[in-house]
């Protein structure tokens, strides 16, 4: 059954492009109604070029952040899920309560570990040598929610964050909507706020359909 989103975004817009790209290809079963953002920003650009209707609702124009987050869960409304593609700020605890369980993030680390801000930095900062993305449940933590899917990208000796960003980007443009298709034809359901997959292996034929580093351009 086709699911409507609606997508949160804040930047290059990559993920929505990814997004827009699988569902065009018949690979993800939903529709993007809305696109939201908090600055006027190339995702925008990417979503009113792609037809789909973009609104901003910046915090500057509001007076504090519980009016701004009530303005967010106004704009999102009645959006059955909520994709944050890229989206730079905590969501309050207004959209986290209206949407629990039906509001999905991804992260450019293998979480729990390197929260927050620059997880690729993170990654190359304390040496480890896999991360990874990882696409979760947004509760009223930060980068806290149930885990959906993860991918492994190896960190390379060469690498610095932007590198780094790059090839956990390849992984999460397949993973995302992978993830917003399970949900889609039934596969992955959440109950009571945890994640369930119908298959016994827990969805982990999806982190193994992520492209391998392998495939990655070799002049990058
Ligand atoms: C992604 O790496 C995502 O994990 C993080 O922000 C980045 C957004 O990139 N939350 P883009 O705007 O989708 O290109």
């Amino acid at each position: 059954m086709t699911i409507e989103l609606a997508v949160l975004v804040s930047g290059r817009g990559s993920n929505l492009a990814a997004l827009l790209d699988a569902i065009d290809a018949g690979g993800c079963d939903a529709r993007i109604t809305h696109v939201i953002a908090d600055r006027d920003c190339p995702a925008l650009a990417i979503a009113r070029a792609r037809a789909v209707r973009g609104s901003i609702v910046a915090p500057r124009d509001h007076a504090s952040r519980e009016a701004w987050d009530g303005a967010l869960a106004d704009a999102i409304g009645d959006a059955p899920w909520i994709v944050l593609a890229g989206f730079a700020r905590i969501v309050g605890a207004r959209v986290v309560e209206r949407y629990e369980g039906r509001l999905i993030n991804v992260h450019p680390s293998l979480l729990p570990a390197f929260v927050g801000r620059d997880a690729p930095a993170q990654a190359i900062a304390a040496g480890v040598r896999i991360s990874g993305c990882t696409v979760h449940l947004v509760d009223r933590g930060v980068d806290d929610g149930a885990i959906l899917a993860q991918a492994a990208v190896e960190v390379r000796a060469d690498d610095d964050p932007a590198s780094l960003h790059a090839r956990i980007q390849r992984r999460e443009h397949v993973v995302l909507p992978a993830v917003v298709h399970a949900i889609a034809c039934g596969e992955l359901t959440i109950e009571a706020g945890r994640p369930r997959w119908r298959d016994p292996s827990g969805g982990a034929w999806l982190e193994r359909a992520a492209p391998s580093d392998e495939d990655a351009d070799p002049t990058r």
